[in-house]
């Protein structure tokens, strides 16, 4: 039996999020919904998460030491990662510790090495071709010793492309180790190359790993999200997408052997391309996932609050409401505290909904909103959501 407290209580039910960027902003708002106390932790003050959760609290969290002292302080009932730059030793270390009890997951949750390691080599799971390497000379042989042109180069550690380049020929290579060092989270100076797939189209998988009513965690998966990336990063996704019955099977066998061996109880956003009926792992967030921000116009319960939901020990329906898309508005400009117009103009456009996170910079990629529509169908709806999402015009205030 799960039971949920007062906020602000002694009863308190107390959840620390940490990264309260826009992801993590609605995993508090769902959280705050079942009157769950919240904590929320990001490396900036103001982060959009901060701005709707009962606690704010600004630490470096890939420091262990301030990582520790503020759980230690908190004694948060759950905490829960949001980001990818934390100390996940610390945590490790703390919830063995008995401290804490970190959700879904304290394992795996960083770096792109143990992840894929553990898909390709204990899983069996099918992945691009991969090698990492700690030095331009070991990437220059890790191509020319299997893994071929093209390919792409990522760090390490970094999310939404970032570091991340194309190697369509030798005379790229060096522009991809200098790019790949730049745009690393934390500077490892670990890259990861793999052979460029040739696919049809890429979805999110969300899976939930969540408890029925005997209280045994059962797997579901959320309709497949197609989305479009642009340098990596995702700009308009969309659900349902299509799949044909043996891809969607494939699709189904990998995030639930990949979920099942994380374990925990959560929300999971799988990363998977597809060929035909051919479909490879490529990675998957032990969170909400950003191309699954659609799920707040085309499902009963959007990923949020799935995640909230099974994170808390109760059960989840993720059944499809309509049909929708999402599209990203960009900052479009370098400034701090921007203003938008055309939000009236964007929501007049039919099923449109839109989000505006309230972060306190903007730059010029930097994503500051997202437009959501729901519509008959998802070609309908993708159309609808950039045209929604271009209405909206960011400017210096
Ligand atoms: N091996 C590959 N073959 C073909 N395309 C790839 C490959 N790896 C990555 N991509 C493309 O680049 C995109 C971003 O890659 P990946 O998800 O690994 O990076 P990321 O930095 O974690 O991005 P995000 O945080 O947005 O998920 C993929 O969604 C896909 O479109
Ligand atoms: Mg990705």
């Amino acid at each position: 039996m799960t039971t949920l407290g007062t906020p602000l209580s002694p009863s308190a039910t107390r959840v620390m999020l940490l990264g309260s960027g826009e992801l993590g902003k609605e995993v508090l708002i769902a959280l705050q919904r079942l009157g769950v106390e919240t904590i929320a932790v990001d490396r900036y003050e103001n982060a959009p998460g901060q701005q709707v959760a009962h606690h704010a609290r600004t630490i470096t969290m890939s420091d262990p030491e301030q990582l520790k002292a503020l759980i230690e302080a908190e004694k948060p009932t759950l905490v829960v990662p949001e980001i990818e730059a934390i100390a996940t030793q610390m945590l490790q270390q703390l919830e063995d510790a008995g401290v804490v009890r970190v959700i879904p997951t304290a394992r795996l949750t960083m770096d792109r090495e143990g992840i894929r390691r553990l898909a390709a080599e204990t899983l069996g799971v099918p992945t691009s071709p991969y090698k990492f390497c700690d030095s331009l000379a070991e990437l220059q042989a890790a191509i020319d010793g299997g893994i071929g042109y093209p390919c792409i180069v990522k760090p390490v550690m970094s999310s939404s492309g970032k570091g991340q380049s194309k190697i369509d020929g030798p005379g790229d290579v060096q522009k991809a180790w200098d790019y790949a060092l730049a745009g690393g989270r934390v500077s490892h100076g670990r890259v990861i190359v793999e052979g460029f797939i040739d696919f049809d189209y890429e979805i999110t998988l969300l899976t939930v790993r969540a408890k029925d009513a005997a209280g045994a965690v059962q797997t579901q998966f959320c309709d497949p999200i197609g989305h479009v990336q642009v340098s990596g990063d995702y700009v308009e996704s969309w659900q349902p997408h299509p799949m044909a019955p043996a891809a969607l099977q494939k699709a189904q066998q990998i995030a639930q052997a990949v979920t099942a061996d994380l374990g925990g109880q959560g929300l999971f956003g799988v990363e998977l391309f597809v060929k035909g009926d051919e479909v490879w792992f490529s990675e998957v967030s032990p969170r909400p996932h950003d191309t699954g921000m659609v799920t707040m116009a085309t499902q009963w319960q959007n990923e949020f609050e799935l995640h909230a939901r099974a994170i808390l020990g109760l059960p989840v329906d993720n059944s499809l409401k309509s049909p929708g898309a999402s599209a990203v508005i960009y900052g479009g400009v370098d400034a701090t505290g921007i203003a938008f117009d055309g939000v009236a103009e964007a929501l007049q456009v039919p099923g449109s909904d839109i989000r505006l996170f309230g972060k306190p910079e903007s730059f010029v990629k930097r994503r500051m909103g997202v437009a959501l529509v729901h519509a008959a169908d998802t070609d309908t709806a993708c159309k609808l959501a950039k045209e929604a999402a271009s209405r909206v015009k960011p400017r210096k205030a």
